[in-house]
């Protein structure tokens, strides 16, 4: 099994960053158009019905804004928000807890959903369907089982391997909705947004090259910009201007393309390993040390959308861009491939 690669600290949550600079509205929240649209209709609607909002579940990569649309969600509904994750609900004792502590009309937030026990999710089942909660107290001779009645809440999921989630949770999501990548242009107004949160002055090309190089993930583009202002105030007047920004991503060895080690990892394998392909998933995922499904849902993604692979029904497949990015080129008659 190679090494496992050590997640590189920019894609890493920072805790207190994260809160400071997470849109706390609609209005704020760039990007995703369709998707808001959607939620706000869905927000709006069930506010003029006085209804709870259906239960959502929020699909995509780390880092895209999964957390940040439940707050979003529960604040535009005048909503409490409880926030838990999959794993740490290891008891039906635990889940009743939390659900018996909401209010009508509130949120509970369950992070990393696709890691929920399955005797858990079975509990979840009646719960959002009917607001009701079976649970079996007493053991032995005496157990039995009691019916609890819920207040009408609204269960927000969120995941990066929906490909994980068992049909019957996935079926009692009424909204499901897959976030997507940031274009450049959106990440430079995100980015242009946190500056002014953080009190940074940056130019415009400042910001586009930040963006350009966050591999289209706003927790990047954020955790890249505080590293740019170090290097602004040390070796500069403190101004992100595009020169400065180069220069401190260069240093920070982000390529030019804002590649990470993974990706890298993945299409030298692809390239030298597999003579480009096609290759499966699963062989992928033993030869990079990594699950099938994350490669699937978590690393693949940006790399089809950027044009560096392709989904065949054989298998993945590196494209010219990838020999180029990794500055090789196909070899003769699909042998190996030869350095530029
Ligand atoms: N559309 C957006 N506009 C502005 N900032 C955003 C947007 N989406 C995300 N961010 C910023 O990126 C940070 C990370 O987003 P968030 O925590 O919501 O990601 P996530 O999808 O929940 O990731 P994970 O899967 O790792 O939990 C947020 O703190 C916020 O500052
Ligand atoms: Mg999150």
């Amino acid at each position: 099994m190679p090494e496992r690669i050590i997640t590189d600290v920019l894609t890493q949550a920072d805790p207190a960053l994260e809160v400071t600079l997470r849109p706390a509205l609609f209005s704020d929240f760039t990007g995703q158009a369709k998707i808001k649209e959607r939620l706000e209709i869905a927000v709006e609607a069930a506010k003029r019905r006085k209804d709870p909002l259906d239960h959502i579940l929020l699909c995509g990569p780390p880092g895209l804004g999964k957390t940040t649309l439940a707050n979003i969600l529960a604040k535009a509904m005048g909503a409490g928000m409880k926030a838990t994750s999959g794993p740490t609900i290891e008891k039906a004792g635990d889940l009743a807890g939390l659900l018996t502590n909401l209010e009508e009309g509130d949120v509970l937030f369950i992070d990393e959903i696709h890691r929920l026990q399955k005797t858990i999710e079975e509990y979840l089942y009646p719960a959002m369907e009917d607001f009701k909660l079976d649970i079996i107290i007493d053991q032995g001779p005496n157990a039995r089982s009691v019916r609890l009645n819920l207040p009408r809440f609204t269960l927000i999921g969120a995941t990066t391997r929906s490909g994980l989630l068992t049909s019957p949770l996935l079926t009692r999501f009424p909204v499901r909705e897959r976030l997507d990548y940031y274009n450049a242009d959106q990440l430079q107004s995100i980015v242009t947004r946190a500056a002014g949160l953080l009190n940074v002055e940056i130019h415009e090309q400042g910001a586009l090259e930040i963006a350009r190089r966050s591999r289209g993930t706003p927790r990047i583009a954020n955790n890249l910009l505080r590293r740019v202002r170090d290097y602004a105030q040390v070796r500069g007047d403190g101004r992100i201007t595009l020169d400065i920004a180069d220069r401190a991503l260069a240093m920070l060895e982000i390529d030019q393309n804002g590649l990470d080690e993974m990706d890298k990892r993945l299409l030298e394998t692809i390239v030298v390993k597999f003579g480009g392909g096609p290759v499966g998933v699963n062989s992928l995922a033993v030869a990079v040390g990594e699950e099938p499904d994350t490669l699937e849902e978590v690393n693949e993604p940006y790399l089809i959308m950027e044009g560096y692979i392709n989904r065949t029904p054989q298998g993945r497949v590196a494209t010219d861009r990838a020999y180029q990015k990794l500055g090789l080129t196909r070899g003769r008659g699909g042998g190996q491939p030869e350095l530029i």
